[in-house]
């Protein structure tokens, strides 16, 4: 078994306890030649989001019959490469939901009411008195959140704006059973109806072709320029450079990110603006879900080895012709 870095202490357990486990100890990345290497004869892999399982991957491990994703989002993974080879392919969703909605919430708090700037000003100890325009921000109580992309974090992320008083709107490409919009009195919008609409925008939406770039020039110049707009999904679903100019030119409040274009790099006209809070990719980091997205690859890992489906398979379709095929 490969496990590319070091999990958690309750996930090593798991996989150690049932199988060998060849483990990259180093906290960077594994180099990629020495994941082409190591993977050569294993029949399972337990993969972070910076390791790219592709074609070439997948030759290099033509013994491999799980990929084990420690994540929710697999855009690292090429889904039907897995499928045609008969490799099955895992993710960890739901155990991270609200703890990354937690991870929203507070990202469009802090940027709605200035709190990581505020911060840095106090740190840089100039001298200040309390005044009545002093570091005005947006209010996020009784005000209009636009969520995009409407699946569990989605959802989520609406559940907790109701105790704040908001009204919600969406766009997704899918529209949810009636209920789910009774139960948030969420309105779908097309996406440009809730640009206009909205004074925080949250994004949720898995990165696809389709969803690369969603935001860029022309849809920041459609928002309120009193708007922001929080990411806890994938960088690369925000024109990073446009945005950074609509935050310096004011055509919206500020942003919150979690997540960056060329990942781990953060565009550096980001890092001087006031009205960016930026935060390392922590959408699902607390000890607790941490933990759980752990035992659940480990779980999945360990279900496929002994022929068990695993929970959570993103190509079910692997697994009935593996049971077909007895
Ligand atoms: C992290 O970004 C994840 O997809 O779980
Ligand atoms: C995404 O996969 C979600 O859980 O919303």
């Amino acid at each position: 078994m490969l496990v590319t870095r070091r999990l958690p202490k309750p996930a090593m357990d798991a996989i150690t306890s049932r199988c060998d486990a060849d483990v990259w100890e180093d906290d960077w990345a594994i180099p990629r030649d020495e994941l082409l290497r190591r993977v050569a004869g294993k029949v399972g892999a337990v993969t972070l989001l910076t390791e790219k399982v592709d074609a070439e991957f997948l030759d290099a491990g033509p013994d491999l019959v799980i990929v084990a994703n420690y994540a929710v989002g697999f855009d690292n993974i090429d889904v039907e490469e897995c499928t045609r080879r008969g490799v099955m392919a895992t993710n960890t969703p739901e155990v991270l939901t609200d703890t990354t909605a937690d991870t929203a919430w507070a990202l469009l708090m802090a940027t709605g009411r200035r709190v990581a700037e505020g911060d840095r000003f106090l740190r840089s100890r100039q001298p200040w008195i309390w005044g009545p325009e002093m570091m005005l921000g947006q209010d996020v109580h009784h005000k209009t959140l636009g969520i995009v992309g409407f699946g569990r974090i989605g959802q989520a992320v609406a559940r907790r704006s109701q105790g704040f008083g908001m009204r919600v709107i969406y766009y997704d490409t899918y529209r949810p059973p009636p209920e789910v919009e009774r139960e948030f009195g969420a309105e779908y919008r097309d996406l440009d109806d809730l640009l206009a609409e909205a004074d925080f925008i949250s994004i949720h939406v898995a990165l696809t072709p389709e969803t690369r770039h969603l935001f860029g020039a022309d849809q920041f110049r459609k928002m309120k320029p009193t708007a922001v707009i929080v990411n806890t999904s994938r960088g690369p679903v925000i024109d990073e450079p446009a945005l950074a100019e609509a935050l310096k030119a004011g055509e919206i409040f500020a942003a919150g990110l979690d997540v960056f274009e060329k990942e781990p790099e953060v565009h550096p006209d980001l890092l001087g603006l006031d009205n960016a809070v930026v935060i390392p990719h922590l959408g699902s980091a607390t000890v607790d879900t941490r933990n759980a997205m752990g035992l659940l690859a480990a779980e999945n890992l360990v279900a496929a080895l002994e022929g068990r489906r695993p929970t959570t398979l993103l190509n079910p379709e692997v697994w009935e012709q593996r049971a077909a095929r007895g």
